[in-house]
């Protein structure tokens, strides 16, 4: 088997990267990267050398630099790419637009065109906007509050239209938020954890109330494995773990972690458009037989301690371009 993984640089990408040489070792991975801030090649250090390892430096949305990737013969893609982060896409969504649609839609041409076995794109439940009370299904109507998120549903609308269209074998996932190692620091949970690290206060948002699902990076890999060899063409899965947790629980465990007490939080502006609560029904993916093994705070210990031994990895991402972001975000609020 050869997979295409787009932005296997970035957090999720390459920690799925490295899952597939785990347990999979005979299969190859191409991997289509432009190496934007938030994709890192140390992330990938462990399988740069591997004869089954192919890196192509191109960008989703540029037809050639697939073209250069899906033309190694490629069974499966696996679409990771994109721009992530909620608070760019308001002060910039620019790219989200190029790279989270046009890629995909980048994408989507070239699977057709090179008759791929299987197409997965990989979604998240910001599609669906926020929920007071329940969960929303695979079929629940999109209603995206963000340009982060309007870019992905826009992207997932291309998925379904190519499945029914030109019957295209595509397959959509809906994640709740992932956490866990090498995850860029702009996102809350690394975020929070790098400042104390350095000893710098904690951006709460608003009052800190609004609720998140979280899924630990080896149980989303163990999902996306297992949507590859059993999902269903044309079908769309829900993956989440029903670890719902505030934000303010979330900093308040990790503060406790870190030995420090609450007057390391500053409450600042908060997100425009902020959605309150995620959450997500995910019996189908359940009956495919996955089921989350990580509990939420055994995750959450093991992300601490592994910024607290990689210092390395994060201090030298925290300078420079980060920095202007950091300082362009909180002047516009
Ligand atoms: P990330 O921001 O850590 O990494 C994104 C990667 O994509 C980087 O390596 C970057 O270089 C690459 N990339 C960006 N634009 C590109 C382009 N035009 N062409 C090629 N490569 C490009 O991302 P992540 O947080 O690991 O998220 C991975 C996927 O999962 C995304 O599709 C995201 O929407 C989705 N998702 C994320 C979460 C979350 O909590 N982070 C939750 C659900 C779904
Ligand atoms: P984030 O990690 O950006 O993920 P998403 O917005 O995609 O869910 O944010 C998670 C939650 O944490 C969200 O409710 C916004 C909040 N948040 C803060 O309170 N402070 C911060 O500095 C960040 C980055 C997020």
């Amino acid at each position: 088997m050869k997979l295409l993984i787009t932005g296997g640089a970035g957090f999720m990408g390459s920690n799925f990267i490295k899952h597939i040489f785990k347990n999979h070792p005979n299969w190859q991975v191409v991997n289509l990267d432009k190496l934007t801030y938030a994709g890192n090649l140390d992330n990938l250090k462990e399988v740069g050398d591997s004869p089954n390892y192919f890196f192509v430096r191109g960008d989703i949305a540029n037809k050639e630099d697939v073209k250069a990737a899906i033309g190694q013969g490629v069974d499966k893609i696996i679409n990771f790419a994109a721009e992530t982060h909620v608070d760019r896409s308001i002060l910039e969504p620019d790219a989200f637009i190029k790279t989270d649609i046009f890629g995909t839609y980048t994408l989507l041409e070239a699977a057709r065109e090179n008759n791929v076995a299987q197409y997965i794109q990989i979604s998240t439940d910001e599609v669906f906007g926020s929920i007071k009370n329940g969960s929303f299904s695979e079929s629940s109507p999109f209603a995206p509050n963000s340009p982060y998120s309007a870019s992905k549903a826009g992207a997932d609308h291309l998925c379904r239209a190519y499945f029914k269209t030109y019957n295209l074998p595509v397959i959509v996932t809906h994640s709740c938020n992932f956490y866990g190692p090498s995850q860029y620091p702009e996102k809350l949970i690394p975020l929070f954890i790098t400042n104390l690290l350095e000893n710098k206060k904690v951006p709460v948002y608003g009052e800190g109330n609004q609720m998140r699902e979280w899924i630990f990076t080896e149980d989303y890999c163990r999902a996306i494995d297992l949507i590859i060899e059993r999902g269903q063409v044309g079908e769309i899965y829900n993956i989440g773990t029903g670890y719902e947790k505030q934000n303010i629980e979330i900093t308040k465990f990790i503060l406790a972690e870190l030995g420090f007490d609450e007057s390391m939080i500053e409450y600042v502006k908060d997100r425009p458009a902020h959605d309150f609560r995620y959450s997500i029904n995910c019996e189908k993916l359940r009956g495919l037989g996955w089921k989350s093994e990580i509990p939420w705070d055994e995750g959450l210990r093991r992300t601490i301690k592994w910024y607290q031994e990689n210092e390395w990895w994060w201090k030298k991402l925290k300078s420079g371009e980060y920095l202007d972001y950091y300082k362009k975000q909180y002047q516009s609020r």
